[in-house]
C-alpha cells in the first residue's frame, strides 16, 4: 500500500526528507557551524519555555492574522530565503506557491535556483534577500531587477561570516552538475532513486547556478562563482546599510540581527523590520539561541521598528512563544526546506498547516481571541533564560551584576543556552 503522503509534524518530514535526498544535499540543509552549538540551541531553548494554559473561558473563534511591513497575511509565518538547488525540481517555485495557497508571504534568497519573474509571478507577496556582494553598480542591478519582477520588499542579510568548519563533516557539493559529475556522485546519489526520478521526469538536473545575480551581459554565476564573489566584497559599514536601504527604496529588512546595539544602529539606518536571526546556527557557532535574544532586541527597537524571528521554528507552539515574546512574525528554513524534499509543494502546505495548527492550539489554550493578545504571561520563563547582547555584558559580570534581562543561573550544559 502506498504511503500516506501526510505528515503529522515537521519531525516526520525530516525523517523522510532524509530518506529521499541523498546524503549530501541532506547535509547540506542540516549545515549548522562548527559544534552545532547555535543550531542546537535555536531548537533547544524553545522546550525550555513552557505555556501557562487556561481551563475555561477559551475563545470559540481565534484570529490569527497579522502584516507584516503593511502586508497582510493568514498567520504570522513567512518563509525564510534559503538557496535550495538540489531538493526539489519545482524549488523556490513550489515554496513560493505553497505560501501563496496558505496566504503568506515568499522571501526568495538570491542564491536561489530559481528566477525572482517565475517565483513572484507564483506569489505576489515575495521578499527579495541579497547579501552584501559585488560591486554598489551590481547591488543596484539586482535591486532593479527584483523591484521590476515586483518584489515587495529586500531583505538584507548581514550575519554571514564565512565560517566553514562542521565537526561532522561538510558534504562534498559539485560546482555543476553534468554527467561526469552524476557518475562521481552515484554512490551518493542511487541510493535514493525517488529522487533522481523526480528530476528525471522533468528532464533536468539540480541546477547549481545562482539565476538571480545573472549580469545583463553574460551567464549566471555558478554557486560558488557567487560565493567567491561574495568572499571578496568588503563587508558593509553602517553607511553601507544606511545606503542600501535607500537606494531600495521601500520596505527593507535587515535579517540577522543578535545585538541590541545592533538593533538601535539598525533603527537609524533606516530599516523597516529587523530579523533577530543566527543564520539558523550555519554562521558563527556560540551565537545563543534566537529566542534568548529576542526579548532584549524588541525592548531596544521600543516599537519603532517591526521585529521578526528565525531559528528554531519547528512546531506552532514555537511561533506563539515567539510572538508572546514581542515578535511580530516568524520566518521559517527548514521546516519547509524538509516538507519540499519529502513532498514538493504539498509537502510546504502540510508544514505551514502543522504549524499553524499548533499556533492555533496554543492561543484557544492560553485564552485568547487573536495572536495579538499573546504575551509574556502566557509563558513559564525559567530564570536566566533570556540574554542581552550588546549591553556591556563584561562589566556586568565583573561586576557581579548582570544586564538586564540577562539572567547568568547555569541551568543546561550548553555553554550558550
Ligand atoms: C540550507 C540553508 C540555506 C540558507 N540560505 C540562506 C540564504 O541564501 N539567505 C539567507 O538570508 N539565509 C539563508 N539561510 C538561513 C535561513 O534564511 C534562516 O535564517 C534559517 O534557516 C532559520 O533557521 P531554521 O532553519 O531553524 O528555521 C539558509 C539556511 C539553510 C538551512
Amino acid at each position: 500500500m502506498a504511503r500516506n503522503p501526510w505528515f503529522e509534524t515537521v519531525a516526520e518530514a525530516q525523517r523522510r526528507a532524509k530518506k529521499q535526498l541523498p546524503s549530501s544535499v541532506y547535509g547540506a540543509l542540516v549545515a549548522g557551524s562548527e559544534r552545532g552549538l547555535t543550531i542546537d540551541d535555536n531548537i533547544g531553548a524553545f522546550s525550555e519555555l513552557g505555556f501557562a494554559p487556561h481551563v475555561a473561558g477559551h475563545k470559540a473563534n481565534r484570529d490569527l492574522s497579522t502584516t507584516v511591513l503593511g502586508i497582510p497575511i493568514d498567520f504570522p509565518v513567512i518563509i525564510s530565503p534559503t538557496g535550495v538547488q538540489a531538493v526539489h525540481p519545482d524549488g523556490e517555485v513550489a515554496v513560493a506557491r505553497a505560501a501563496a495557497a496558505r496566504g503568506t508571504i515568499m522571501g526568495l534568497s538570491s542564491f536561489a535556483s530559481k528566477p525572482i519573474e517565475e517565483v513572484a509571478k507564483a506569489n505576489p507577496n515575495t521578499f527579495f534577500q541579497m547579501y552584501w556582494t559585488g560591486t554598489r553598480d551590481q547591488m543596484i542591478q539586482r535591486m532593479d531587477r527584483a523591484r521590476a519582477a515586483g518584489a515587495k520588499a529586500l531583505i538584507s542579510t548581514l550575519d554571514w561570516s564565512f565560517s566553514n568548519g562542521r565537526d561532522w563533516g561538510s558534504p562534498a557539493i559539485p560546482d555543476k552538475l553534468d554527467l561526469k559529475t552524476m557518475v562521481k556522485f552515484a554512490p551518493n546519489v542511487l541510493p535514493h532513486p525517488s529522487w533522481l526520478l523526480r528530476y528525471a521526469k522533468e528532464r533536468t538536473l539540480p541546477d547549481l547556478t545562482t539565476p538571480n545575480l545573472q549580469p545583463p551581459d553574460g551567464p549566471a554565476p555558478t554557486f560558488f562563482g557567487a560565493y567567491y564573489e561574495w568572499m571578496q566584497t568588503p563587508p558593509p559599514t553602517w553607511e553601507d546599510v544606511a545606503w542600501l536601504a535607500k537606494e531600495w527604496g521601500g520596505p527593507f529588512i535587515l535579517k540577522g540581527v543578535s545585538r541590541v546595539d545592533d538593533a538601535r544602529r539598525a533603527v537609524d539606518a533606516g530599516v523597516n523590520a529587523i530579523s533577530v536571526s543566527n543564520h539558523g546556527g550555519n554562521n558563527l557557532d556560540s551565537t545563543p539561541g534566537t529566542i534568548r535574544m529576542l526579548p532584549s532586541v524588541v525592548e531596544a527597537v521600543d516599537g519603532q521598528i517591526e521585529v521578526l524571528l528565525d531559528g528554531g521554528i519547528r512546531r506552532g507552539g514555537d511561533v506563539a512563544k515567539a510572538l508572546a515574546l514581542g515578535a511580530r512574525a516568524v520566518l521559517i528554513g527548514r521546516a519547509y526546506l524538509w516538507g519540499l524534499a519529502a513532498n514538493g509543494q504539498a509537502g510546504v502546505e502540510n508544514v505551514l498547516d502543522i504549524l499553524k495548527g499548533g499556533l492555533d492550539s496554543a492561543v484557544l489554550g492560553t485564552g485568547h481571541a487573536s495572536v495579538h493578545e499573546l504575551s509574556a504571561d502566557d509563558l513559564v520563563i525559567p530564570d536566566g533564560f533570556t540574554r542581552t547582547l550588546g549591553g556591556s555584558a563584561l562589566a556586568a559580570a565583573t561586576a557581579g551584576g548582570r544586564p538586564r534581562a540577562t539572567k547568568t543561573t547555569p541551568r543546561t550544559k550548553n555553554p550558550i543556552g
